[in-house]
């Protein structure tokens, strides 16, 4: 059996230079010229073409005009949902359930490749620890090693294997690597990350989609160890192409190749070019440097054509796996069958469910249906915000609001806006205040709109915007329970808002079926069950806060002389309806040989009357060793489901390799040693143990 690379070299042999760097260019528009570009081989790939009329017509001339019928590949950015959208990653990754994520990326994907995309610049596994950084919603968090787990779910969704045989599209990890360590947290910015950090904390999710089998990979716009990561030959050819062996290819972000010119690292666009082809990226992303330039640098440099080859095989091996010589076209009767199909729909609203998070409820949640209910604040009735940060081709009036989802559930309510989402002087509060005077219970829809997350949109405060808090407080002296829904796309500073609040919910923007989940959730028809993936800060002073933090010499001093260090709320948090107790932490054998996985079980109860899900968390601390460690790491969770008063015993087996770490010499090790242990429902608390490695 001929393997896609063998049949892609045995193509590159009959390519001409031209052929072979049409394959490393990509562009955006297509017009005439681009089309003639087509025919003579010179443009290997578009993005963001999402029709497939175009798509199909642009194959033709490909197929038929050109001189070895090479596909395209046509690529697009579907990070959460085509034109069913669904939760935001951030809020996604929330749920813990990993068959769910893949399941919402396959359906996005399924949705998209019906227009002829083949390929999605997703998954964003960026870790990211600063929540003034507008992208952290586009990621899975703050863990390396869940980020890990989500980032492999994901390309398992997006490079699922479709009727014919092939997998629907090709998934591409970005932003390699490091892009959320932006200083301040402002997007595109510089980091400053040590190569022991990077390998620690932003590369582990990285590795994760190449074990997974992920096909591409895109260079970022920041520079890493002081070299931009889009001609950087260390990051992409040393790590990524050598110590991990990725086979797949490298397109750069949008134009950073050209932007190595800002970055200072190169002085013209045909010095950006041979920058980048040295730094290994195989693909240029629509700044047409690989196109103007490459010839003439190959004929200077002659040697240059090998790596030329390196990369046209890339993407011909790509562009083989995904069967596109076989079938490069999409039926246009497709997308009429797939796009917002049933499945898909109820997809969005089983993934919302269980992205919500419990943040506070003083026992005012489940409402009970026959309750007077006031709907207040500015997203209650506003179908742009839960679409999020990446719409693709989302169209918003498909969108459930929680007032459309109120109305559906024939709730006895009043909506009243109560101000704008973020122009201070939009404001209609005693409006809100007067028409709930009458009402049970306050709904308050408090936080951001999408428009201050997602990328280029970093803010300088994470508190509420325009005039939401003084909406929150001319409401508060009426006296009545409030129950705040926050959506946002990042963890906000609320610490008001908590206090002034009898239950709180982060619903962040849960696309299309946002209303039904949340509406769900507050009847009780759906017990809440997501758990932070993200430090909610108390205020901005103390970011970056996380949790993964070092001891430090001296962890009993104080931080601040004005503030502590504790946050608001904690990664791993949130609460449920049900009430779960854990008891009995058994570990199999507290010392364990070379190699032996750590076993362990531990019991918990749902001591309460209504059925409910826990993501059982199983953190662990390296007690010493040869470099300063985290104060507690996440290595494993399960999320369970446990009937009123049922007690289940859940066991984990956690092989040795979780515990390891790289030393100052970057070596990768499992040291012998003591190691504490917590089993609980997030990162602050647990039933303590502990175990040996000899
Ligand atoms: C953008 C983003 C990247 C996206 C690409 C193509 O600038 O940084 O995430 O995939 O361009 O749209």
């Amino acid at each position: 059996m001929t393997t896609s690379r063998q049949k892609a070299q045995k193509l590159l042999q009959k390519m001409t230079l031209d052929e072979k760097i049409g394959q490393m260019v990509q562009f955006g528009r297509i017009k005439d010229k681009e089309r003639d570009f087509i025919a003579q081989g010179k443009i290997g790939s578009f993005l963001n073409s999402r029709n497939v009329g175009l798509v199909n017509e642009v194959q033709h001339i490909a197929m038929e005009k050109s001189r070895l019928k090479i596909p395209l590949l046509i690529g697009s950015d579907i990070i959460h949902g085509y034109v069913s959208t669904f939760p935001i990653p951030l809020a996604e990754a929330c749920s813990w359930n990993l068959k769910l994520i893949e399941e919402s990326a396959k359906h996005a994907m399924t949705e998209a490749a019906s227009e002829g995309v083949r390929w999605n610049f997703a998954p964003m596994v960026d870790i990211a620890r600063d929540p003034r950084w507008g992208r952290i919603a586009e990621g899975a968090g703050e863990d390396p090693y869940y980020g890990g787990l989500v980032a492999r779910a994901r390309v398992r969704g997006f490079q699922s294997i479709g009727k014919d045989g092939y997998p629907i599209s090709a998934a591409c990890t970005k932003h390699y690597v490091a892009y959320g360590a932006a200083i301040g947290g402002r997007d595109y910015n510089s980091i400053d990350v040590s190569e022991h950090e990077l390998r620690t904390t932003y590369l582990p999710p990285f590795k994760a989609t190449v074990e997974e089998g992920v096909m591409t990979f895109m260079s970022s716009f920041n520079d890493v160890l002081s070299v931009p990561a889009s001609g950087n030959p260390f990051t992409i050819r040393k790590i990524l192409k050598e110590e991990y062996k990725f086979k797949g290819f490298v397109v750069s972000d949008w134009e950073s190749i050209e932007e190595l010119i800002a970055h200072n690292v190169a002085d013209s666009r045909k010095s950006a070019a041979l920058t980048g082809l040295n730094g290994g990226v195989d693909m240029d992303m629509h700044s047409g440097v690989y196109h103007d330039h490459l010839k003439e640098l190959v004929k200077k440099q002659p040697h240059l054509e090998s790596l030329i080859d390196d990369a046209a095989l890339r993407i011909l091996t790509v562009k083989y796996e995904l069967g596109l010589f076989e079938n490069p076209y999409t039926d246009p009767k497709l997308k009429d069958k797939v796009i917002l199909n049933k499945k898909t729909v109820e997809m969005t609203l089983k993934m919302a469910r269980e992205s919500i998070v419990l943040l506070k409820n003083n026992n005012v949640l489940p409402l009970d249906k026959k309750s007077k209910l006031a709907l207040i604040g500015p997203f209650a009735d506003d179908p742009h915000t839960p679409i999020g940060c990446w719409g693709a081709a989302c169209n918003h009036e498909n969108t459930i609001t929680v007032k459309k989802a109120f109305e559906n559930a024939n709730l006895d309510f009043e909506y009243q806006a109560g101000c704008h989402a973020v122009d201070p002087k939009k404001k209609w509060i005693q409006e809100a205040v007067s028409m709930a005077k009458d009402k049970d219970q306050i709904i308050l829809t408090l936080g951001e709109n999408n428009d201050l997350s997602g990328e280029n949109n970093s803010r300088a405060f994470l508190d509420l915007p325009g005039a939401q808090l003084e909406l929150l407080r001319a409401l508060k002296v009426l006296n009545k329970p409030i129950i705040t829904l926050l959506f946002s796309g990042r963890p906000m500073t609320i610490v008001e808002t908590v206090d002034s609040s009898d239950a709180l919910l982060a619903v962040w923007h849960l696309g299309l079926s946002s209303g039904t989940a949340i509406t769900e959730t507050l009847l009780g028809l759906n017990n809440p069950s997501g758990k932070l993936v993200t430090t909610f800060p108390k205020t901005l002073g103390q970011v970056p806060l996380y949790y993964n933090h070092k001891n430090t010499g001296r962890p009993s001093f104080r931080r601040y002389v004005d503030f502590d260090v504790s946050p608001l709320f904690p990664f791993g948090y949130g609460l449920s309806y049900s009430k779960f107790v854990y008891s009995n932490l058994e570990i199999k054998h507290s010392v364990i040989g070379k190699k032996e996985p750590l076993e362990l079980s531990v019991e918990v109860l749902n001591d309460s009357d209504v059925e409910g899900k826990e993501v059982v968390q199983v953190y662990y601390k390296d007690l010493c060793a040869q470099v300063t460690r985290p104060v507690k790491e996440l290595c494993a969770f399960e999320k369970v489901s446990l009937k009123a008063h049922e007690k289940k015993k859940i066991s984990f087996t956690i092989e040795q390799t979780q515990f390891g770490y790289y030393t100052a010499a970057m070596k990768f090790i499992v040291e012998e040693g003591g190691f504490a242990l917590w089993v609980g429902p997030n990162s602050q608390e647990g039933i303590a143990s502990e175990f040996n490695i000899q």
